[in-house]
């Protein structure tokens, strides 16, 4: 799952400050109370955000954009690495100074850091109320409400069912125009540096009638595109036999059918060819030719794949628990080539300096860079995480220093391999959608094509969730520029 940041993402931990969270906006629909909610991490806590506010404005809270306002502040928390959680503790001290203040504030820790600390949060924060791991945001009303008669509260249940299938998200930071639906929840692949199986418990896919009705629904408010997340969305697969439980929203014709990914892409590309639909994240070892050749049926499913390498050497890879080699991750890149065009976007993570990597192993992550001709990556150096495989099984022996050194290469590696991406893209008629005004300038819009890459372009008689014809004309590394064609 990418992160929400991209910019932030690719600089050096150490270097990011400030901002790499999301806030909750300004409504009033009349609740009595006041909810803020920042939110740090994947895409898939963002979207989790969207349910907890759903949630509260059921039982009385209006969602607010300043702290200082708030009755109730929740911060859902990213593990992922050891600098975010850090960021969140730093966080936590300054609300505790204002709860300090003011003492009738209730302050929540949801998501990943909640379900990897549990109690322990309590003891250390204490300041802090509630912690609430991510498959319990159903009880968070009832907590709050013991947390205001002076009560703390934990519950890091993690469920095998939960998808909140039948909550309507609030939509926070939209643009109107793009919005995310969680298809599924968990992960089930014990990739050995990684937090997530721990702190989202295990792989679940959500009701494919309510992930549809969700979809059309955000059409007819005029919505044109939706990306589908899960930490590994090939995986996907729902069946009436083993999801026994009541069937939400079953239309009368609904086929009593195994849903898989290719079979969820083709029944969201279907509501409407003006909706575009993109997806998030792909699984080397798991995506099938089948999912391919459904993307390339259907203009509107976007041709742009995240597929993290997360290494380019097969001894790192096996160590890493991801289940497939540097040559079965070559020939899944080239299958998207054959069938899907050297135009079809590639993104890929990375993790510099992972337990016992030599210089000969980090250069073969350059090196399939190199082939594979990514169009961005999201890079990182590791970070040994507590309780993961890789911290019980193996030495986190690469100095820091070696592991920034090696980083910066595959950061330095990605720009020009973007710039080069982009440069072809020179000359050619794209089609865009308008997601709003661009922030160089009030006179351009921001758009993105096929490809999920960002072009800017004279504002025109246009306006957002337009499609356009546009001639790229210019590029940097992050962005093409384009001309609109009559
Ligand atoms: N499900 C997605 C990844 C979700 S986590 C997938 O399998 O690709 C997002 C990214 O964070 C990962 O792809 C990985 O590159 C990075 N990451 C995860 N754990 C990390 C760790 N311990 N140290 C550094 N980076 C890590
Ligand atoms: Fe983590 Fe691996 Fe699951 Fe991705 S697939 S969330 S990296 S365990
Ligand atoms: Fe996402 Fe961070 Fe949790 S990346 S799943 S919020 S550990």
């Amino acid at each position: 799952m990418q992160n929400i940041i991209k910019d932030i993402d690719i600089l050096p931990e150490q270097e990011v400050q400030g901002c790499e969270f999301t806030t909750t906006k300004e409504e009033q629909t009349g609740k009595s109370k006041k909810l803020y909610i920042e939110s740090y991490g994947c895409q898939m806590n963002f979207s989790d955000s969207e349910i907890v506010a759903s949630i509260m404005k059921k039982n009385g809270f209006d969602t607010t954009a300043s702290f200082e306002k708030a009755d109730v502040i929740f911060l859902n928390t990213c593990s992922i690495r050891e600098k975010a959680e850090q960021t969140v503790r730093k966080r936590l001290q300054q609300f505790n100074h204002i709860k300090s203040q003011n003492p009738s504030l209730t302050i929540g820790v949801l998501g990943c850091m909640a379900e990897r600390l549990k109690e322990k949060l309590l003891e250390e924060e204490k300041l802090v109320d509630v912690v609430v791991g991510p498959d319990a945001y159903r009880d968070l009303p009832s907590l709050v409400m013991s947390a205001e008669e002076g009560n703390k509260g934990v519950n890091t249940f993690l469920s095998r069912e939960e998808t909140y299938a039948d909550i309507s998200p609030v939509r926070l930071n939209s643009n109107g125009v793009s919005a995310f639906i969680s298809i599924m929840r968990g992960c089930d692949n014990m990739c050995s540096f990684c937090v997530v199986p721990f702190t989202r418990g295990r792989e679940r896919s959500r009701d494919p009638y309510s992930i549809k009705q969700e979809a059309e629904e955000l059409f007819e408010k005029g919505y044109r595109e939706v990306t589908l997340l899960g930490q590994n969305v090939d995986s996907y697969k729902w069946s009436p036999q083993e999801n026994n439980k009541a069937r939400l929203n079953k239309k009368e014709d609904a086929v009593e059918q195994i849903v898989n990914f290719s079979n969820l892409l083709e029944w969201i590309a279907k509501i409407d060819p003006k909706l575009r639909v993109r997806f998030s994240t792909s699984h080397p070892k798991d995506i099938t030719d089948d999912v391919l050749y459904t993307i390339k049926k259907y203009d509107n499913i976007c041709k742009y794949i995240h597929l993290p390498a997360q290494s380019g050497n097969s001894r790192v890879l096996k160590l890493m628990n991801r289940t497939y080699d540097r040559e079965w991750y070559l020939e899944r890149v080239q299958k998207i080539r054959e069938i899907l065009g050297e135009d079809c976007g590639i993104s890929s993570d990375m993790i510099a300096g992972f337990c016992s990597e030599t210089e000969e192993e980090h250069r073969d992550t350059l090196s399939l860079m190199e082939i594979v001709k990514y169009d961005f990556s999201y890079m990182f150096y590791y970070s040994e995480r507590p309780g993961t495989l890789a911290a019980k099984k193996y030495k986190d022996d690469i100095n820091l220093e070696v592991k920034k050194r090696r980083l910066q290469e595959i950061i330095a590696k990605q720009n020009q391999i973007s710039l080069a991406r982009n440069q072809r893209d020179i000359g050619k008629v794209q089609e865009i959608l308008i997601e709003g005004t661009s922030k160089r300038s009030l006179e351009e819009w921001k758009g993105r094509n096929s490809a999920n890459k960002v072009v800017i372009v004279p504002k025109g008689d246009y306006k957002k969730g337009d499609y356009l014809k546009v001639k790229i004309v210019d590029c940097s590394s992050a962005t093409l520029f384009g001309e609109i064609v009559a």
